[in-house]
């Protein structure tokens, strides 16, 4: 029997990644091995160009690794249908929330899964459930996104990308349009997900404050993860 492990969710092995525009002697990643569990929060920090958002789009299923593997149940994101894998294992959400202005904050999360022809009333019931996890309750649900703030709407496009039943959920610098205080209730959101329903959750931030509430920060530094080290909330 093949040797499994159901606390792991992604599995980065020995991947390295280089654009096909650079010198070819520069790794945007460059050999990371890592492995990733359910019921965490990662927070990936370096600085400004040393390959967190690649990492992040290999994980994510958008680009292929140069050299090495993004494992996922024990398959890699080479052989496996990578259509099938960015619909319906990891979910991404990015700074700027992406919602669809002219769509209600409800019509926001029932769109990618009407695309998916799940049931009406099956996707009525998701949306709903997805929103109230998010703390946006039925006063929210008719409203445009422009009528709600930074951080609901992060929570609304963390709403949309769970409700396709996802347990991993990547994103980079969710964050970075967010003041304090609204950093805050999205990085509690995150916790919540990992701690009590098991999540995956994989950001990246440059903010050391928004690192700490993670449960582990991973350093990286031109293209290569060099520490990686458990926070007080672990
Ligand atoms: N589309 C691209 N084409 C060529 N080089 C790129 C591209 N995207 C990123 N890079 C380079 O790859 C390296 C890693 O970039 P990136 O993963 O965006 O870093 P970070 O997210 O940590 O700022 C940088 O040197 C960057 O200039
Ligand atoms: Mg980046």
């Amino acid at each position: 029997m093949e040797h499994t492990n159901d606390q792991i969710a992604l599995t980065v092995n020995r991947m390295t990644y280089r654009y096909r525009t650079r010198g070819a002697t520069e790794n945007a990643v460059d050999d990371v091995s890592f492995e990733f569990e359910y019921g965490k929060v990662y927070a990936i920090v370096g600085k400004s160009g040393c390959g967190k958002t690649t990492l992040i789009s290999n994980m994510a299923g958008l680009d292929l690794p140069t050299t090495g593997d993004v494992i996922f149940e024990g398959e890699s994101t080479r052989v496996m249908d990578r259509y099938d894998y960015r619909r319906e294992k990891v979910a991404v959400i990015y700074q700027n929330y992406n919602l669809f202005p002219v769509l209600t904050v409800k019509e926001n999360v029932l769109y990618p899964m009407q695309l998916k022809n799940v049931p009406k009333k099956e996707r009525e019931r998701i949306a709903c459930e997805k929103l109230e996890e998010m703390g946006l309750g039925r006063s929210y649900w008719r409203r445009f996104p422009s009528m709600l703030s930074g951080g609901e709407q992060q929570r609304v496009a963390i709403a949309r990308a769970l409700a396709g039943g996802q347990r991993i959920l990547l994103a980079d610098e969710p964050t970075g349009n967010l003041d304090a205080e609204n950093s805050a209730i999205v990085m509690s959101t995150f916790r919540k997900l990992a701690h009590e329903d098991g999540y995956c959750v994989i950001i990246v931030t440059h903010d050391p404050q928004i690192a700490e509430e993670s449960d582990c920060i991973v350093r990286m530094s031109s293209g290569k993860i060099v520490g990686a080290e458990e926070t007080m909330h672990a």
